[in-house]
């Protein structure tokens, strides 16, 4: 199993670890891959809009592009964040903004229709739900059809800080995830893919596109007619 870590925080703490042990339970080293924030995209989003007509006008599009080319190739996701004051980290969000262009709304990309994803995450002492919230809507309206969750207060600032009790419960839950995520079945397309997909094509049949690009995206692919990004990943 191809495995890509999308780590909110440089630094190796306990998101970091709980996304590591993950992946370890499932994939060899090699297969694991490996992206750090804002190491390897250190901007923010600049509210140009060059995305919507063409992806590549981003000003960071190479950065971004070797992130979507391993994410591309990988079998599952892993996202990591800290909870930063009730929300993931400044880093990830930006890395979410500079793929808002991947949003069912704009121009989804097929393969994201055939990913499995994990977020997880922790905190000192409050809940992880809106850290975890704001990642796993943007992999919903990517077009991911499987995310899973897992964020935990551990009261303790970092990974060796934790008590063994806490460590016992993450590695529990862990060996759960992998069991579950251990398939090389494709994943289940449930009703609310389909649904948000079959809002948004309604949207792009009446030409409410931020773009005439999107609607051509969206007809090049035959998504206004029959066809649907997760029959098929021949066209990107
Ligand atoms: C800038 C900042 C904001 C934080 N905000 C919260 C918070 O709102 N609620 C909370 O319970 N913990 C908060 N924490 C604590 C971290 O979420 C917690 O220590 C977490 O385990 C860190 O994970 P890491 O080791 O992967 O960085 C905050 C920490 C920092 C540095």
């Amino acid at each position: 199993m191809k495995i890509v870590m999308i780590h909110g925080q440089n630094h190796k703490g306990t998101t970091y670890h709980m996304g590591r042990g993950l992946a370890e339970k499932l994939a060899a080293e090699a297969d694991i891959t490996e992206f750090f924030l804002p190491r390897d995209l250190n901007h923010f989003c600049l509210g140009c809009y060059a995305c919507i007509q063409d992806e590549t006008k981003c000003p960071y599009w190479n950065e971004k592009k070797v992130m979507l080319d391993a994410m591309e190739a990988a079998d599952l996701l892993i996202f990591t964040t800290p909870n930063y004051c009730l929300a993931p980290s400044g880093a990830m969000k930006s890395f979410l903004d500079l793929t808002f262009d991947c949003w069912m709304v704009h121009r989804p990309k097929a393969w994201m229709f055939t990913k499995r994803a994990v977020v997880l995450s922790a905190s000192a002492g409050a809940s992880c739900k809106k850290a975890m919230g704001t990642i796993k809507d943007s992999l919903l309206y990517w077009g991911v059809p499987c995310i899973k969750t897992f964020g935990l207060p551990v009261q303790a600032p970092s990974w060796d800080a934790i008590k063994p009790e806490k460590k016992t419960k993450i590695e529990q839950r862990l060996t759960r995830l992998a069991r579950q995520l251990n398939t090389t079945k494709p994943p289940r397309i449930h009703f609310k893919t389909r649904f948000l997909f079959l809002v948004m094509r309604k949207m792009h049949s009446a030409g409410w596109d931020s773009s005439p690009v999107e609607k051509q995206y969206w007809a090049e692919r035959g998504w206004l007619g029959k066809a649907r990004p997760w029959q098929s990943t021949k066209t990107l």
